[in-house]
């Protein structure tokens, strides 16, 4: 039995990593799903609708939900999953660099879940879900606005959970920790590096490796359906135990021994 059929998705951030695998989940369980992003997807599948939106454009995100209900009636499913990096100490962030990061990762959030929101009311049920970061969990010295922005998403989550779980919406973010995709290589300086700055990760990861792309869709495809039905403002890690707590010392070195003790 699949487990999203007949259940209408709308995602933002859909065209590649994350948001392309969770699309991928989605069809696989039988939803018709709604994506967009601000390029054309890295994938062609079947079923995809796919949409350039930017998620930032009020007007254009309020278009693409009114043409959503216009065709499919309703919306069970939202995913808010745009977002971009910055790996920046705070004294070298500009002004700039502060208004840019919080426009793609909340305005963008707080526009999508405001247009879906009412015809969520309306239907009385909505599972919405947002991909925070484990870094919107703990802090972290290396991208402290990156954080501030992931730590509002995880606010807004649980505000909306509280203020309409007895309408039948229920809101949830999932944390992941270092994924393979575009935007963790791009974030890891040149390509070329990715191997040696991997190891950093994997050394500071009680896993030891890095996640990929499908183990947070399917988190999120779990958190769409009605299996979590009682599931409702969560806070959800996917990164290997590394927001659990501190490893013992050894562990963090870069030649780290990973032999059963
Ligand atoms: N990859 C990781 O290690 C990691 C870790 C923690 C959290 N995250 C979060 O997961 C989410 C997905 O990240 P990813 O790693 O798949 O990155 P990604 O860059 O591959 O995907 C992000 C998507 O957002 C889209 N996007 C960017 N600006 C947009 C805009 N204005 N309007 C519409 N779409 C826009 C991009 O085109 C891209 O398809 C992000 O919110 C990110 O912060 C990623």
């Amino acid at each position: 039995m699949v487990r999203l059929a007949g259940k209408v998705a709308v995602i933002f951030g859909g065209a590649r990593g994350i948001g392309l695998a969770t699309v991928k989940e989605f069809l696989a369980e039988g939803a018709v799903v709604f994506a967009s992003d601000i390029r054309e997807p890295a994938a062609q599948l079947d079923g995809y609708r796919h949409s350039l939106v930017d998620a930032t454009d009020e007007t254009a995100v309020n278009d693409f939900v009114a043409g959503v209900i216009e065709d499919a009636g309703r919306i069970d499913v939202l995913v808010n999953n745009v977002g971009v990096h910055l790996a920046k100490p705070l004294t070298e962030t500009t002004l700039e660099d502060f208004d840019n990061i919080f426009t793609l990762n909340v305005r963008a959030a707080f526009l999508g879940t405001r247009a879906v929101l009412p015809h969520m009311l309306a239907q009385r049920s909505g599972s919405i879900i947002t991909t925070s970061s484990n870094g919107g969990m703990m802090g972290r010295p290396s991208d402290p606005v990156y954080n501030a922005t992931k730590h509002a998403l995880v606010g807004l989550t649980k505000s909306l959970a509280v203020a309409h779980a007895h309408q039948g919406i229920r809101a949830n973010t999932v944390n992941p920790g270092a994924i393979d995709t575009d935007m963790l290589r791009s974030t890891l300086a040149s390509p070329d590096d990715f191997e040696a700055k991997q190891h950093q990760l994997v050394a500071s990861t009680p896993a030891a490796r890095v996640g990929e792309a499908t183990e947070v869709a399917k988190a999120i495809l779990f958190l769409a359906t009605d299996e979590s039905r009682f599931i409702n403002g969560a806070v959800l890690p996917i990164d290997g135990a590394k927001s659990a707590g501190a490893m013992p010392s050894n562990r963090y070195s870069l030649d780290f021994d990973l032999g059963v003790r």
